[in-house]
């Protein structure tokens, strides 16, 4: 219980791509990555093809050789293989407007990310795969690290197994972009999304609030703008210290720090039993994510996010946030530093 499938190279036969038309929608941070590296790994290029509206990423993907398809019901009738590489919020419309309808039947369908799948936005047909290979990496790294000869950590999953094939399709995919090379984690679009939606909506909401009030009590406490400011994080050290977790372990890293550190942060988390925390996490996870009621809330509002001005719940956001005294003292110092106050 608890231990994850590993897949690497040896388990994924690339031979189950041979003949398939595998198609990119999106050539941008993924999906620019993605077909790079598939193409690298000896799938030939006039197997490969980018679906793009007329925009800047078309113009990058022909520069680089590929084919590109700007019709996209056109692209859709011919892929066996489809990864849909376009911003999250914009698939539905995309993938279920001008896909989804011209789409074979036996078809591949690849996602990056478990969101869509995990909601029920996409409309996929029984007999096609629904498979995710979700890179948990920036694209630049994921074609960077793969030029290197590195692999990257990547997660990977079938939802649906329409062809009965769609592992095996999965896994070759996912060897062809080198997701395989460091070992591709079984995952599902389930887990996916709980992760990403809790650490965007319980675990870094808090740790925002914490440094926000942290700021106010060592404020009122007479401490100084810049001091705080580098003490907190301008000096980069909590970027160094979570460097150090994933090198030396999450808590073995504290031996880096000086005795009376050690002390006080080991005494100090052991003595917060955390219960109204663990309350209040699973409400968020249980009651917010996977009950579907963010996803509803946010399918509301994201229309609006492509708006200006006050009209954009998220520069609404902003503003608000530019409130914390923390933001407010930042800006001092920076403008101090540059010689501006
Ligand atoms: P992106 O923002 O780089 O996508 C740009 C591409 O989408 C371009 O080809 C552009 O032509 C196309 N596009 C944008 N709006 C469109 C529209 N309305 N209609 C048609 N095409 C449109 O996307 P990114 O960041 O590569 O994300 C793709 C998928 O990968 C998402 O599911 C995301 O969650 C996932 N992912 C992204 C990571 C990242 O590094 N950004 C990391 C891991 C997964």
């Amino acid at each position: 219980m608890g231990q994850a499938k590993i897949y690497y190279d040896s388990d994924a036969d690339l031979g189950v791509l041979s003949n398939k038309k595998i198609v990119f929608l999106g050539f941008g941070n993924q999906g620019s990555a993605q077909a790079q590296n598939l193409r690298d790994s000896g799938i030939p290029n006039d197997q490969i093809l980018i679906a793009n509206r007329v925009d800047s990423y078309a113009e990058t993907a022909k520069a680089k050789g590929f084919h590109v398809e700007h019709d996209f019901a056109a692209a859709a009738a011919i892929a066996d293989v489809l990864f849909i590489l376009i911003p999250d919020q914009v698939q539905p419309g995309v993938f279920n407007e001008q896909f989804s309808p011209k789409m074979k039947n036996n078809a591949t369908i690849v996602v990056a990310s478990g969101y869509n799948v995990f909601f029920n936005l996409l409309k996929f047909r029984p007999g096609q795969d629904v498979v995710m290979v979700a890179p948990r990496m920036i694209g630049s790294s994921v074609r960077s690290l793969h030029e290197k000869g590195h692999g990257f950590p990547c997660f990977v999953s079938v939802e649906q197994n329409g062809t009965g094939k769609g592992l095996d399709i999965a896994l070759a995919l996912s060897r062809a972009i080198g997701a395989t090379k460091q070992g591709a984690i079984a995952s599902s679009v389930r887990e996916e999304t709980a992760m990403d939606l809790f650490a965007e909506q319980a675990l870094w909401p808090n740790i925002i609030m914490m440094f926000r009030e942290a700021f106010n009590v060592l404020k009122d406490a007479g401490c100084s703008d810049e001091a705080l400011c580098y003490e907190m994080w301008m000096s980069k050290e909590p970027a160094e210290i979570f460097e150090r977790a994933a090198d030396d372990g999450f808590v073995a890293q504290l031996k880096h720090h000086s005795t009376v550190s050690q002390y006080g942060q080991l005494s100090g988390s052991l003595k917060l039993g955390g219960e109204a925390m663990r309350e209040h996490f699973k409400d968020i996870l249980y009651n917010q994510i996977l009950n579907g009621k963010f996803c509803k809330a946010f399918s509301q509002i994201e229309d609006d996010l492509e708006k200006e001005g006050d009209a954009n719940p998220l520069n609404e956001l902003y503003r608000r946030s530019e409130e914390m005294e923390l933001v407010k003292a930042e800006k001092r110092v920076k403008a101090r530093l540059a010689g501006l106050l």
